[in-house]
């Protein structure tokens, strides 16, 4: 059969029950740059079923370049009739960050009266859209729930794009008063972030599973750069309990009002999050309010703020921790696409400094997704060579897109046994299934095992693997192990392993 109708045949086969469907749909993504203008050309005539997910594709076809006619379609689709077409193609939009597709995306979202769609409209707004079009963002309407968390995303997705020192003050050494700095990590990876900050010049010092302390005299875009960080914060403890949201108040304004008021640019305007474990009488909402008016000083606001006070409580009492939510994270802008169950990148760039780099590192990812630990190796250090192994076509896409730029660079389409091929890796790095979101916890035990036999035959001598893990599945076999930690990876617990081959 020509390419030509084998793809169309595929693009029928988008009409067929689910499991067919979506190995027509990646068959389409596995073809690339082909497949794009067939798809293009169908979208505007296809059943509905069809259309839903050509619209749905278009976001995830690995071009070179963004094709103008593959925007032109997929603008047109947040026109459908279909409403599940409008949301895919507003989707697609925002995962191709499509700046040209502002301006269709606002008068739709002004027209649509589906609330199944608008929070859609609303989040691909956030991630197309320039931040000197805010007031604009702003005004919306917002009718819904939904609409309105949605929209708080937005403003802060597009506030964050603006400049950097647009409301926090990033290069400032403050006088903290009796506030301090800390960066706040994953469970499990404090004394990680610890060190890497201490390897950029800062005095840090792990405090908790999740937190570092860090010693005076570091800015915020110093702390900011900690790539196994989640991110900054001005931290306050205090011995008020949580639940008297009143007097926390007024003891954080006290506390936290000299450090917030010389890192921003205007008014200290915040955002509430109560960690999910805080013991709190009645509604959230209650005690949000009774906190804001005890406040003095601080503006509490629902969007456009600078900072987000993350309140919770340990053994010693309660913590407040301001993170600068108007300072730009850039870390891991490199992320254009995402895979189901993708590794927080911070977690990629933690697992990353438990094997030191070498500068001809061979280096292979055999189940590598999206890419995160393969990208984060590439920042980490010299290299001789990065190869990725991803059975799923889409996982292959996407990692193409993550690592672009990114020099001698394998990306293969292979089960991981074709991890053999790779010549004496050095260095195995990977984020296997656990087989808790995705597939069976026996299917996913089978499968490190059978990465362990694989890598304990091929590793170099002196080689290491380095393994995500869950408990219980056990340590790799016929290597030695040198480390492991346990961590949070996403609510899930995680061992995170690191085994070397005796050299
Ligand atoms: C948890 S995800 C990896 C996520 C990745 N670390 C990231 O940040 O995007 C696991 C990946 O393993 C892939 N996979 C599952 N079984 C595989 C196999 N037998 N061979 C190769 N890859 C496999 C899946 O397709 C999926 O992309």
């Amino acid at each position: 059969m020509p390419p030509d109708s084998a793809i169309s045949t595929l693009i029928d086969q988008l009409a067929a029950p689910a499991t067919e469907a979506d190995a027509a749909g990646s068959a389409l993504l596995a073809r690339g740059p082909a497949a794009v203008s067939a798809l293009v050309d169908r979208l505007p005539t296809a059943p509905a079923a069809v259309r839903r997910r050509l619209a749905y594709l278009l976001g995830r076809c690995d071009v070179e370049g963004d094709g103008d006619d593959r925007l032109e379609a997929l603008v047109n689709a947040i026109d459908d009739d279909d409403w599940k077409v409008r949301r895919n193609a507003a989707v697609s939009l925002g995962t191709l960050r499509a700046a040209s597709a502002t301006g269709a995306l606002l008068s739709r979202v002004a027209s649509e009266d589906d609330d199944r769609v608008r929070p859609s409209l609303l989040l691909a707004l956030g991630r197309t859209t320039s931040p000197e079009h805010l007031d604009e963002l702003r005004a919306l309407t917002l009718s819904t729930a939904r609409d309105r968390e949605a929209a708080a995303k937005m403003i802060d997705s597009v506030s964050a794009r603006s400049d950097s020192s647009d409301g926090v003050r990033g290069g400032v050494i403050a006088d903290l008063g009796v506030a301090q700095l800390e960066l706040w990590a994953r469970a499990g990876i404090a004394a990680l972030a610890a060190d890497e900050a201490r390897t950029a010049g800062l005095e840090a010092e792990p405090v908790s599973s999740d937190r570092v302390r860090i010693g005076a005299g570091a800015t915020l875009d110093q702390l900011q750069a900690i790539r196994a960080a989640l991110f900054p914060v001005v931290v306050l403890r205090t011995d008020v309990p949580i639940g008297d949201a009143a007097a926390l108040g007024r003891t954080t304004a006290a506390g936290l009002a000299l450090a917030l008021n010389a890192l921003t640019e205007g008014d200290v305007a915040y955002r509430i999050s109560l960690d999910d474990s805080a013991t709190i009488d009645g509604r959230r909402a209650g005690w949000i309010r009774a906190f804001a008016s005890a406040a003095d000083g601080l503006v509490n606001r629902a969007t456009s703020y600078t900072w987000e006070l993350l309140v919770r409580e340990d053994e010693a009492g309660t913590l407040v921790g301001a993170r600068p939510a108007a300072l730009a994270d850039t870390r891991f802008s490199y992320r254009r696409a995402d895979v189901p169950a993708a590794l927080h990148p911070t977690l990629a760039a933690a697992a990353v400094r438990m094997a030191p780099p070498h500068p001809d590192d061979v280096v292979v990812d055999p189940c590598c997704g999206s890419g995160t630990l393969l990208a984060e190796r590439a920042r980490a250090g010299a290299y001789g060579a990065l190869h990725g192994l991803d059975r799923d076509g889409r996982a292959i896409s996407a990692a193409r897109r993550n690592l672009s730029g990114v020099e001698r660079l394998h990306l293969v389409r292979a089960d991981l046994a074709a991890l053999d091929q790779v010549d004496r890796p050095t260095l195995v790095i990977s984020n296997p299934p656990y087989g808790r979101r995705v597939g069976s916890n026996r299917s996913a035990r089978t499968l490190h095992q059978r990465l362990d036999a694989i890598v304990a035959d091929r590793l170099a001598p002196g080689g290491k693997l380095v393994v995500f893990r869950p408990p219980g599945f056990g340590a790799p076999r016929r290597l030695q192990v040198e480390r492991s930690i346990r961590i949070d990876a996403g609510g899930i617990p995680i061992d995170l392993i690191v085994t070397s081959r005796p050299g």
